[in-house]
């Protein structure tokens, strides 16, 4: 997993390098989401919207405009099944590339028509792409927004980056000793809120929890803002400061339990946090190492984001310079 982030990270400096003056977020978040990103990130938007609002796909006409749904459906549908198709053909079932020949070998070796299914595979695959798509990209968005408006912040991961990495590429063991990084990330995934709620869960049994009786059948989602904003925990929860995760020897100190919950809790949370972490730590090592990042106008504030699943920042304007 980590030589393939590698890969990416060299298309995402090659993607940054090639953009000149004035930049916008939303061009940011298309080059972190990948070359693939325009369709899913359309896909991905239109279908929540369509799914937001019941009965809309059978309107005579597009009031809000989110016909597109069915296109992007379409051509989702058809790049995951030719990707299939491309897989299947060089299938080697002793040396597994990726998740989709894990998946095929699964239904060849054990027999288990689930693994056979083509649909569940497509499905499976589109699910992956939305559930981490946009939730690390906009992270990683989220991260240059706070990079720009607190230059100091930049100037102590460049640091970091100077003593442990060098000009080397950046590897997850470097985040060991690049403690003031790890926290800024820590402190990016709590403020920023970008998940605010988990997703919605229905409860298997009746159950009482602290007193509150929650009947079989019922709808929950984990009120996962709440604990970025707990001032016993987070003393000054309205001010970014990475420094609340250090220790007095400047260590490290990821919340523990139930403190803090980007990623929810339980038996559904997040499927894919380890990736994410890896991805938000490397991409975010290799371009500060590469590039010094700059505000230019009004800088926003968390405050102000956009919900529409996940908390983005409204869009801004930055430029960047190559470091020497
Ligand atoms: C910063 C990045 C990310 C954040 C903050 C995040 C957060 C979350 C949250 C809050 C949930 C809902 C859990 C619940 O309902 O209790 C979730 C579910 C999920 N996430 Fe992530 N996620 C991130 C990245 C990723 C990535 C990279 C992947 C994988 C490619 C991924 C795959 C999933 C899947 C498959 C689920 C559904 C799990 C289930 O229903 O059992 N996520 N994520």
């Amino acid at each position: 997993m980590e030589a393939k982030i590698i890969e990416e990270q060299e298309y995402l400096i090659g993607k940054l390098s090639s953009l000149k003056g004035t930049q916008s977020s939303d061009t940011f978040k298309l080059v972190v989401g990948g070359a693939v990103s325009n369709i899913f990130e359309a896909y991905y938007v239109a279908a929540l919207k369509a799914l937001l609002i019941p009965g809309y796909k059978y309107l005579p006409w597009d009031p809000i405009g989110l016909r597109p749904l069915q296109l992007y459906e379409r051509q989702a549908r058809e790049f995951f099944r030719s990707e299939v198709e491309l897989h299947r053909k060089s299938l080697d079932i002793n040396e597994p590339r990726d998740y989709i020949d894990t998946f095929l070998i699964e239904g060849i070796k054990n027999g288990n028509s689930l693994f056979s299914d083509e649909e569940e595979l497509c499905s499976t695959i589109s699910q992956l792409y939305i559930a981490g798509y946009d939730t690390t990209s906009t992270t990683l968005t989220w991260a240059l927004l706070f990079l720009v408006n607190y230059p100091q912040c930049q100037d102590k991961i460049h640091e970091e980056i100077c003593k442990t990495v060098g000009s080397r590429a950046v590897c997850w063991k470097d985040r060991v000793s690049m403690h003031y990084t790890q926290a800024f990330i820590q402190e990016v995934l709590r403020f920023s809120g970008l998940t605010g709620s988990a997703l919605s869960h229905v409860c298997t049994a009746d159950t009482v929890i602290q007193g509150h009786s929650i009947p079989k059948g019922c709808r929950i989602m984990a009120n996962l803002y709440s604990t970025y904003h707990d001032e016993s925990v987070f003393p000054e929860s309205y001010l970014f400061k990475s420094e609340r995760f250090l220790n007095s020897d400047g260590e490290f100190v990821k919340p523990t339990g139930k403190q803090m919950l980007p990623f929810s809790l339980g038996k559904r949370a997040c499927l894919g946090e380890g990736l994410a972490r890896t991805e938000l730590f490397m991409f975010l090592v290799s371009i500060v190492q590469q590039f010094h990042f700059t505000a230019v106008g009004e800088t926003k504030s968390a405050e102000e984001g956009i919900d529409v699943f996940t908390h983005s920042p409204l869009p801004f304007k930055y430029t960047f310079c190559a470091r020497e």
